[in-house]
């Protein structure tokens, strides 16, 4: 028996039809996006494992358990003998940061709006909704002091702007603070407090999070700890003055644009870099894994990670999960055909094989089968592929230096000379 292979385990092909869907979601998001000043950037899937542990964060359950790294091997080759640890990607942010300082953007703009679409990967139990190769759409808006409630707002505006383009029926907007780093420390503070006397009824995972990382606690799932944190008593008070009146009017910018949110103290994102506003989309239909995206402000990761000031703030959509969510969207029919040729014998097939490139050089699409066989399966292959016209030629054309051209709408048909064919199906196109 010969070994068949399938896709790794939490990872999808994408098929044509589907593919359409995929492309008709990049071409929204890049029109939308262009609106609201962002560009394409597009930096490698793989990067220094080190750029994620010092951005995402060591305690964090991306760094701790996702990151796929490659082989040191490979990593040793790609290096060119260096030897560093690469992995994969498990997210946008940290090599846009990376590029960011890398290209001294800082120096050419004042603000740098950015916009990816690609493939991120974390080493994650696969469920519905949860992939090891996903996709994500995702801005950044970095520049330095340009820490402003009016970008967050105008980031989820265009967040939502987004998904509304491209019919995502219902979706939530979650909104939270977490404050500079040191109002974060009031609140792992305050987390700490109220959390100690139900330390030992925690998971282990989240009586290692306890010292290490507390805020992680919030997002277990383990229904013991989801118990405990539901009794919490969560509120702003760990803000300082400044914090509480730029969150105050992040709203005011947010309620300017009609844009209703629902605040949640709780809600305090698995990734490290985070301060300020952040915030999370999601949607019923999703079941479990409900976020179809997310993002927020990130003031210190720039200088974090050597480079200038900068301020920033971003998110990402995922790609997958809107198309969980999306209702039933109606699969296009894909690219239709213009004409199709159908060769009746060898020297027939030669000269359609030609004519074949003569016509896709006037931009009509074309196709035809590359063996000689009957009228009939080759009418039926036309049919299947939609085509407009069908041109027919056999022994009787050849000799004659004619095609038949049916018009499969209107089931007309004509004989003209192949030299003229190029120019009528043309004219009939309107091309
Ligand atoms: P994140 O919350 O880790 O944030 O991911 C953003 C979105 O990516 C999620 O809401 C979800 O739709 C999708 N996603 C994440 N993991 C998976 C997975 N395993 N399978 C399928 N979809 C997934 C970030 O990645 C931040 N970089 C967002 C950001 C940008 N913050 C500021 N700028």
């Amino acid at each position: 028996m010969v070994k068949k292979f399938s896709t790794p385990r939490g990872t999808n092909d994408i098929y044509p039809p589907q593919a359409l869907l995929w492309q008709e979601l990049e071409t929204q998001a890049r029109r939308v996006f262009v609106r609201y000043g962002y560009n394409e950037i597009r930096t490698p899937i793989f990067e220094e494992s080190e750029l994620f542990v010092r951005s995402v964060g060591q305690t964090s359950d991306i760094v701790q358990k996702q990151m796929l790294h490659l082989s040191p091997q490979g990593a040793t080759r790609a290096q060119g003998g260096a030897g560093l640890q690469l992995s994969l990607r498990p997210e946008g942010t940290a090599p846009i940061v990376r590029a960011y300082i890398q290209d001294n953007m800082d120096k050419k703009e004042q603000l740098s709006k950015l916009f990816y679409i690609g493939a991120m990967f974390r080493g994650e139990r696969p469920q519905k909704g949860r992939l090891r190769q996903f996709h994500q759409i995702g801005v950044e808006a970095i520049g330095p002091d340009s820490c402003s409630p009016y970008l967050d707002a105008e980031v989820i505006g265009l967040c939502l702007e987004f998904l509304k383009n491209i019919q995502v029926p219902m979706y939530q907007l979650k909104l939270n603070t977490l404050g500079t780093v040191e109002d974060k420390q009031n609140l792992s503070k305050k987390l700490r407090q109220q959390l100690k006397p139900f330390k030992s009824e925690l998971c282990p995972d989240c009586q290692n999070r306890f010292d290490r990382n507390v805020f992680r606690i919030l997002d277990c799932k383990q229904k013991a700890c989801r118990q405990i944190v539901a009794k919490l008593k969560l509120d702003y008070t760990h803000l300082c003055e400044a914090s509480r009146e730029y969150y105050r009017k992040v709203k005011e910018c947010l309620d300017s644009l009609n844009i209703r949110f629902e605040e949640d103290p709780g809600m305090v994102r698995g990734l490290d870099y985070y301060t300020q506003t952040v915030f999370e989309v999601c949607s019923p239909a999703l079941g479990s894994q409900d976020a179809l995206g997310a993002g927020g402000r990130y003031d210190n990761l720039v200088a974090q990670l050597g480079g200038p000031q900068a301020d920033a703030v971003g998110f990402a959509l995922g790609l997958e999960r809107i198309l969980l969510a999306r209702e039933e969207p109606q699969t296009p029919s894909g690219q239709s055909l213009d004409v199709f040729l159908v060769s009746l014998d060898e020297p027939s097939l030669a000269g359609n094989f030609k004519l074949a490139q003569t016509l896709r050089q006037q931009d009509i699409v074309v196709d035809m089968s590359f063996k000689p066989a009957s009228v009939k399966s080759q009418m039926r292959t036309a049919n299947k592929k939609k085509a407009r016209f069908v041109v027919i030629v056999g022994q009787e054309e050849q000799r004659q230096g004619i095609v038949t051209l049916k018009d499969m709408q209107g089931g007309h048909q004509q004989q003209i000379a192949v030299d003229h064919c190029e120019q009528a199906i043309k004219r009939i196109l309107n091309k």
